[in-house]
């Protein structure tokens, strides 16, 4: 298992290109099983979750050529209908056949995601809008069998589906079905982030008829078939924002390229608030840290709140800020897992139920640290580059699931981050 050991205390600064997005990427990929014609798709990021959705599309049957970030794919010979627990236990978003699937073939049999290290995270969102849209689903043996073979032409029917919570990939999975269903579906409480809007866009090239994206009520008009496409993705705000606060948290300067700085907006407020100097310059954005930053306080919620996803690397910077901060997660129940870490680093967190109480630290000290979801690792390097003499972080493949050339990017710009293979 690979670590990685951060030389801290290093300047930082310059310029990064910022990779497509994972979150958009994921779906996108999976919903070519919408149509059996030909969908190229460009700016696909070269990460352990997007080799897992090319595994899991490659066991369906479906085609999938990749040349460095570019891919192409054809489900034209689609013959095999199961997502395996052995690849949806490795990525939730696996979940994501189960719309395409039951839109196009009528079945679809997906394992049961379970439990994961930020909490239980149900899918009951998912499976109550597919029962509306008339799908008969059972639940048996750890996976979940959808039909709609008894339905008029095999086909799901619209409806109106009221969401209880805002749900990314419920809304992506019930919006890729409602593509090609019967009649007119709305979707209420619908999520609004920006990897929905990407994959709409990219459906309504297809051929679906979308309207709502970005708003919390998405109208599909079902057709009979979509047709071949091209689509570039959109890029990484989450990496963007994590490239961000290490220019923060460092006092250097690092400018972020290849990035649609609306899509930031609660991030940079944020950093200003700090005392980041931020500023945007058509597609970049610049971010200028200082020595000593200003904690700032943070609720995580659905776009276009704060995100969920930058919590962690947030909470490394308000660890070395001065004041007293509190964050309240409300998106995930066990998203603390880097609290105890960072304590180990010379942090000083308390955590009452959802919300950490930081209370900012001269300096952070260089120790042996476990990543244990994706984000939380993301906050470990964050707090490497700035802790005093060395941090080894181990069980770095979360780290890989998600971002592109973390280590690679960082090096560029002056970090001394090592990958030690044992
Ligand atoms: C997606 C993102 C993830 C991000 C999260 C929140 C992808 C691949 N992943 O995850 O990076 O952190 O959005 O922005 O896009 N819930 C239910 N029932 C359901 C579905 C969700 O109760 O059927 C709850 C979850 O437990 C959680 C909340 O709804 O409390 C939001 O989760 P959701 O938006 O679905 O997260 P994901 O789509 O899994």
């Amino acid at each position: 298992m690979d670590k990685l050991v951060i030389h801290g205390q290093r300047e930082i600064g310059g310029e990064v290109q910022i990779s497509g997005s994972k979150n958009a990427a994921l779906p996108i990929l999976i919903s070519t099983i919408l149509t059996p014609e030909k969908v190229e798709l460009t700016n696909v990021p070269m990460l352990q979750d997007i080799f897992t959705t090319k595994k899991l599309l490659n066991v369906l049957g479906v085609n999938v050529k990749s040349e460095g970030n570019n891919f192409v794919v054809q489900a034209n010979k689609l013959n095999q209908f199961d997502a395996p627990y052995e690849l949806v236990k490795t990525m939730r978003a696996s979940i994501l056949v189960l719309g395409p699937l039951l839109a196009r073939f009528g079945q679809a049999r997906v394992s049961l995601p379970g439990g994961c290290a930020i909490g239980s995270r149900p899918v009951d969102i998912h499976i109550k809008g597919f029962e509306a849209m008339g799908a008969k689903i059972n639940i048996s043996h750890g996976y979940i069998d959808a039909k709609s073979d008894h339905l008029p032409n095999k086909r799901l029917q619209a409806a109106t589906i009221f969401m209880d919570q805002v749900s990314v990939t419920g809304t992506e999975n019930l919006m890729m079905a409602a593509t090609l269903a019967e009649g007119v579906t709305t979707l209420e409480n619908a999520a609004r982030e920006p990897e929905v809007v990407d994959l709409g866009e990219c459906l309504v090239k297809m051929g679906a008829k979308i309207d709502g994206l970005g708003s919390n009520r998405i109208v599909v008009r079902g057709v009979k078939e979509l047709s071949e496409t091209h689509h570039q993705i959109m890029f990484d705000r989450i990496e963007a924002g994590t490239f961000l606060v290490a220019a923060a948290i460092t006092g250097g300067e690092i400018t972020c390229q290849g990035v649609d700085p609306g899509k930031l907006d609660a991030v940079m407020r944020k950093l200003t608030e700090a005392g980041v100097d931020i500023k945007v310059k058509g597609n970049e954005i610049c971010a200028k840290g200082q020595r000593r930053l200003k904690a700032v306080n943070i609720i995580t919620a659905p776009y276009p709140a704060f995100p969920t996803d930058m919590q962690a690397q947030f909470m490394a910077m308000n660890c070395v800020s001065d004041g007293v901060s509190e964050m309240t997660e409300t998106i995930f129940e066990n998203r603390f897992m880097h609290v105890q870490e960072l304590i180990r680093m010379g942090a000083d967190i308390d955590i009452k139920h959802n919300t950490a109480i930081i209370r900012g630290v001269k300096k952070l000290e260089g120790a042996n640290v476990m990543a244990t979801d994706l984000r939380a690792s993301a906050s470990l390097v964050l707090a490497g580059l700035i802790a005093e003499g060395k941090t080894t972080i181990d069980r770095i493949y979360h780290l890989d699931r998600g971002y592109e050339a973390l280590e690679e990017k960082f090096n560029k710009i002056g970090a001394k981050i090592e990958r030690v293979s044992a």
